[in-house]
């Protein structure tokens, strides 16, 4: 079966409008900020796969290894009919759940949802080509504003892989899960990526990559404002920077201005001090426990909790109760 034709639920100007509406509300805090869902364009989500490569880079092979161990137990345990997945990028890791599904269940179709049309469009195309028996039904939308658009009926497994879930801010993650938990009905399943803590020296490389690729990455975003709203960021100006935050148990990308520049964009001129920094991306690591009392305080009833050999990332599995 070919993919069917992209659902659209995120307008070319619906991301033009949130995008400037995040341009201006980061760009005039103090410190400045901004959201990471603007990394992805066409090029951003090339180098994000890039940055999955990297020998720094440990989430998404840690995460492949919890798969392969236990996508079976998955396809079991949840019986699914509908698998959804959230910020889906290439579905790579996913294929691991598909192949799951058809060894064990009668999973019909499969629904990736990302703010990333172009990633979409490859990944449902080559999903498509290579599980021909699956329905395959992309959608262009936000897992921040777009859950309760979900495809219904038919017992459901949402999947939030790559420990994507760590790139919200703890209150926008408490309203991402009460509002996934209202999107579901009772006996539907989320299958949740969590990367853990672990010694700073193991997670800040992972995030300040030593060929570079995490860097451009970040400068990335500078470009699509850029692009999109005709501002003159000058790029190479910023410097990126990785900081662990030990209180706060997550680490932060941001920009740093080398020396003063300024950016205009949206008939505003926003000056940078030499040394000012943006923040541009919060990776938020966990604790197991921690994990639990979060889907709990969501309505969710974690079934299992598995890790890879070297304890580096968690995957839990939740019922809906
Ligand atoms: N799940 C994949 C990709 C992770 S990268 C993996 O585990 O490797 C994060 C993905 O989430 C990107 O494809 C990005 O486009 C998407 N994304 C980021 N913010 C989003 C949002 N608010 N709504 C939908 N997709 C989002
Ligand atoms: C998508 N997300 C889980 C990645 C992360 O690790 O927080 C994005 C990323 N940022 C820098 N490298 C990768």
């Amino acid at each position: 079966m070919s993919a069917e034709p992209l659902e659209i639920h995120l307008e070319q100007q619906d991301l033009d409008r949130g995008l400037r509406e995040d341009v201006r509300v980061g760009l005039a805090a103090t410190p400045k900020w901004l959201p990471p869902k603007w990394f992805y364009d066409a090029r951003g989500s090339e180098l994000f796969e890039e940055i999955t490569r990297l020998p720094e880079y440990y989430p998404t092979r840690a995460e492949r290894a919890v798969l392969a161990a236990h996508a079976d137990d998955v396809a079991a345990m949840t019986g699914a009919k509908t698998l959804i997945e959230l910020g889906s990028g290439s579905s790579e890791k996913t294929r691991l759940l598909l192949d799951a599904f058809t060894r064990h269940g009668d999973l019909g179709t499969f629904v990736p949802l990302d703010v990333s049309v172009s990633a979409l469009r490859s990944s449902t195309e080559q999903i498509a080509a290579a599980y021909p028996g699956l329905r395959v039904r992309g959608i262009v939308g936000d897992f921040t504003r777009h859950l309760d658009r979900l495809p219904t009926g038919g017992r459901r497994l949402v999947a939030f892989l790559g420990g994507t879930i760590g790139n919200l801010l703890p209150a926008e993650r408490a309203e991402f899960l009460t509002a996934m938990r209202a999107a579901l009905e009772t006996g539907d399943w989320l299958l949740v990526g969590t990367d853990l803590v672990k010694d700073p020296g193991v997670i800040v490389p992972a995030y300040d990559d030593a060929a570079g690729v995490t860097a451009e990455f970040n400068r990335n975003v500078l470009r699509v404002i850029n692009r999109e709203l005709g501002a003159d960021f000058d790029v190479d100006a910023f410097r990126h920077v990785a900081v662990w935050d030990p209180r706060r148990e997550w680490i932060e990308m941001r920009l740093r201005a080398e020396h003063p520049t300024g950016v205009r964009v949206l008939d505003t001129d926003v000056v940078f001090a030499a040394g000012e920094e943006l923040r541009t991306e919060v990776s938020a690591k966990f604790r197991p426990e921690g994990v639990a009392a979060e889907l709990t305080a969501s309505g969710f009833d974690r079934r299992a909790f598995w890790t890879d050999p070297d304890g580096l990332f968690g995957v839990s599995l939740a019922r809906a109760d």
